[in-house]
């Protein structure tokens, strides 16, 4: 049998445009999947759900550095074109776009996309300037790709909510979906930076979902919402987790934290970052849903 062929690869800016220029001459629909690589079945998914409302399918692969701070993993960050293509070539993606940093981020270029209200709390505060290297890039994405829709992981989902704020505040014309978290079987969420746990805390990870999943059962209409964070929070330091950057139940909308459920409340969410040895994993759930 023979291998599915490789995704074409583009690096400029000029070719990925006039790529999708023949597209829409076809009068096709254009997605566009963001990724800093290392691809994952997380992210192999969100190619499969954008192809659901496209013909033709971009990811582009870009480590952005902007949106590390000084002392975060840039410089480490798992860099594997190779295999991502190869992951990618079993899917419905049509090009992969590899732009280099002096590609993204010419000599001279000084503008950066800063988004305030979401942004405020939980990543924009334990990261500063995160945001705004996300908005920048993701700004320019955009503008590069033209795409009429993008996707973008649930799993990171206050970065979803600031890139829905920008999106509507610059009327860029895309349609931004927010894909399912994907789980691995023991119910940690898929992650790049997942490789970074040694066994040992890998074996300890699953136990961030169960214990997510107690409090969201907990959370009903009424229940002391601090008190259920405080737990979890102890739950996941007894079970091996150094610290716990937060735990909050926030209305999934405006991000803002909540004290207490009423009945029939708005969507609310769970947002949590606890840190396994040197690894910060990220996770969030929905309350008042199945997980
Ligand atoms: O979620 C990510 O992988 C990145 O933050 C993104 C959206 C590709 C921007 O660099």
């Amino acid at each position: 049998m023979t291998s599915p062929a490789l995704p074409p690869v583009v690096r400029t800016i000029a070719d990925l445009r006039a790529t999708v220029a023949a597209w829409k001459r076809e009068g096709l629909r254009v997605g566009l999947v963001p990724t800093m690589g290392a691809l994952h079945h997380g992210h192999l998914s969100l190619v499969d759900a954008v192809a659901k409302h496209t013909d033709r399918v971009i990811v582009s692969i870009f480590v952005n550095p902007t949106q590390f701070g000084p002392n975060e993993d840039f410089d480490r960050y798992p860099r594997t074109e190779d295999a991502d293509r190869e992951k990618l070539a079993a899917t419905p993606a049509s090009l992969v776009y590899c732009p280099s940093v002096a590609e993204m981020y010419p000599e001279g270029a000084t503008t950066r996309v800063q988004v305030a209200g979401v942004t405020v709390g939980f990543e924009g505060a334990i990261r500063p300037g995160h945001f705004d290297g996300v908005a920048t890039i993701v700004t320019k994405l955009l503008l590069q790709a033209l795409p009429d829709v993008a996707i973008f992981g649930e799993k990171d989902f206050q970065q979803l909510a600031v890139i829905r704020r920008f999106v509507a505040d610059l009327d860029i014309p895309v349609e931004i979906l927010g894909g399912t978290l994907i789980r691995e079987a023991d119910g940690l969420a898929a992650s790049s930076r997942n490789a970074y746990l040694s066994e040992a805390e890998r074996a300890v990870a699953g136990q961030f979902n169960l214990i997510l999943k107690a409090l969201v059962a907990d959370a009903k209409p009424g229940a002391n919402l601090r008190a259920l964070e405080k737990a979890a929070t102890a739950k996941l330091i007894a079970a091996g987790f150094q610290s716990v950057d937060y735990i909050s139940i926030v209305d999934a909308a405006s991000l803002t934290p909540l004290e207490t459920l009423a009945p029939g409340h708005p969507p609310a969410r769970v947002l949590a970052v606890a840190r396994l040895g040197a690894v910060r994993l990220l996770d969030n759930m929905a309350i008042g849903q199945q997980h």
